[in-house]
């Protein structure tokens, strides 16, 4: 299908887009050298304009050493010269403007990387000196400073704070200072009270705004706000306590300042660019503020990517969330992957399977204990996503989930690369089994991805590949084409209305011009409802069958 060229200028393109999410380095290599590149991106541009998508979303394609997959940033308003130059870019937003797709960069204020030019600054000065105060330096507790100035923990496991070996001052060449990074330890946090950072991220905003990009993905942006009195507070988990503002590291009303700041700068454009939040926050009435349109706009809700395959939940996160999006004047956000969690056809099909913590314990055995059905975790995945692609509201792909990739839970150890699996002491294996490079071609070397692939991909890979699914009846990639090409015909409105069925399994909601979207989340096959017509039926998500729906399947009925 051929859409015009990104020329109108709506502003609310946004609120009901399809958005997938490209992880560069693991999306196509032109180069040679293993890690995916922006021409990558560029090349494939006719298989995303076909995909039937409205907007991409590049995760960080800035310089880095990779502590964190990109997020721990150098330098950001450049590319990394192995993924391209600025010209590469905008080369890639042109040939995606060109195909009717919009482009939205991730930008990542919590925390730079600590070869960024000002912490290298900062390293370099004495304590007290203003290149430290960019980022949070402390003097340690203790005799001789020597323990850190809080008992803080960092994602990834251990500590959030590092001792300095001082450059300067009285104490050159001894351990002095200590600086706060809630990730790893190469990635130091900003002080978002000093007016120098927030300046600096207007600018970057800006940089990439004047390029000509349509949005931006807000990094952990619920933690830019924190609460450095001294003493400082005890805190030892990494989530949120309180609901009330007052945590010392997440979620602290002050941050809702520093993104008024950025809804001006995003507002100097016509139309004003888009941004959505990613922010754990489980409070919604709390989370619904960073989605204000005074504030970013959207907010990534993760909800449904928690949830169990379950018709009760999935309908009141549904409901719940939409009402929510109502209220913030923002329009909603679904999610069943991004390059964070295990890939949701893997989750599926795991029973028992549910916190965090055994989804870790999961990924440890390999993908074995307890068993995969991965074909059931498929059939649940697809019908989860025939059940969210039908919403009104933004829907955010993660690639690959268009061919119903697995998660590749077998990497070998000495192929990691997720901080996680070091920071851990080798106790949580991390993320990488979601990032594993794109299988392109079935016949191809390295499946037609580039050069050997940084991580290195399953022999399964074969059958999943984009050329054996192309064209083929039933597969996954043409199930989300066809999803994506009706989807435009859904969105008239932005609402639905639910339409009760007498099975507790199954839910049945229907848009306001007529469209139904009938989930049948339980094993077994569900009678259809009365009034529901096979003929209607344009699209299912597994085998339609006369006068029932099959278990763990969904249907769109046209009106
Ligand atoms: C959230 C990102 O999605 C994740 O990949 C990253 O590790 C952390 N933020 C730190 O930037």
């Amino acid at each position: 299908m051929t859409r015009p060229a990104v020329s109108d200028p709506n502003p609310t393109w946004w609120r009901q887009a399809a958005v997938y999410q490209i992880y560069p380095r693991s999306f196509a290599d032109t180069t040679g050298d293993g890690l995916g590149d922006l021409p990558g991106v560029t090349a494939h541009m006719n298989y995303l304009s076909a995909l039937g998508i409205d907007a991409i979303w590049l995760s960080p394609f800035y310089p880095s050493a990779l502590a964190d997959g990109g997020y721990d940033v150098d330098d950001y308003r450049d590319v990394d010269p192995r993924l391209g130059t600025l010209a590469d870019f905008d080369a890639l937003v042109a040939a995606a403007h060109d195909a009717g797709i919009r482009v939205i960069v991730d930008i990542v204020p919590n925390h730079s990387s600590d070869r960024h030019a000002w912490f290298q600054a900062a390293l370099a000065a004495a304590p007290g000196s203003p290149e430290r105060a960019r980022y949070h330096f402390l003097d340690g507790l203790g005799a001789d400073g020597e323990l850190p100035p809080s008992d803080w923990i960092s994602h990834f496991g251990g500590g959030a704070w590092t001792r300095v070996i001082e450059q300067r001052g009285p104490n050159a060449g001894r351990p002095g200072q200590w600086y706060l990074h809630l990730f790893a330890k190469e990635q130091p946090d900003f002080n978002w009270d000093n007016p120098e950072v927030r300046e600096d991220f207007h600018t970057t905003l800006r940089f990439w705004a004047d390029r000509g990009v349509d949005g931006f993905r807000v990094d952990v942006a619920h933690a830019l706000a924190k609460d450095m009195a001294l003493p400082l507070r005890s805190k030892t988990i990494l989530d949120i306590e309180v609901d009330d503002g007052t945590d010392p590291l997440f979620d602290r009303d002050a941050v809702h300042d520093i993104f008024a700041g950025w809804r001006r700068v995003l507002n100097e454009y016509d139309p004003p660019k888009a941004a959505v939040a990613e922010a754990w926050v489980p409070f919604t009435n709390r989370r619904l503020k960073y989605a204000r349109p005074t504030e970013l706009g959207q907010a990534f809700n993760f909800d449904l990517l928690q949830a169990p395959f379950d018709a009760v939940e999935f309908r009141a996160i549904a409901e719940k969330c939409l009402v929510e999006a109502d209220a913030s004047g923002a329009s909603s956000t679904w999610v069943f992957s991004n390059h964070d969690v295990v890939r949701h056809p893997s989750r599926y099909a795991v029973d028992g399977v549910s916190t965090r913590e055994e989804m870790e314990a999961w990924l440890m055995s390999g993908g074995t204990v307890p068993p995969a059905d991965l074909e059931r975790g498929l059939r649940r995945a697809r019908a989860a996503t025939l059940f969210m692609l039908g919403l009104p509201g933004s829907a955010y792909l993660f690639q690959g989930e268009e061919l119903g990739l697995f998660e590749v839970a077998d990497l070998p150890e000495d192929a990691l690369a997720d901080p996680t699996w070091f920071r851990s002491n080798h106790r949580v294996k991390g993320r990488d089994g979601c990032r594993v490079p794109l299988p392109w071609d079935a016949t191809a070397a390295n499946f037609g991805f580039g050069g050997p692939p940084w991580l290195p991909q399953p022999d399964w890979f074969a059958h999943k590949a984009a050329s054996v699914q192309d064209g083929a009846a039933g597969s996954t990639l043409e199930m989300y084409r066809a999803a994506l090409s009706w989807r435009r015909k859904l969105q008239a409105e932005e609402s639905l209305a639910w339409v009760s069925e007498p099975a507790a399994t199954v839910s049945r909601y229907r848009r306001p011009n007529g469209w139904e979207v009938i989930t049948n989340f339980g094993k077994a096959p569900a009678a259809l409802p009365s009034d529901v017509v096979l003929a209607k039926v344009v699209l299912s998500s597994g085998e339609p069958a006369a006068s029932l729906i099959p278990g763990e399947t969904t249907y769109w009925l046209a009106p």
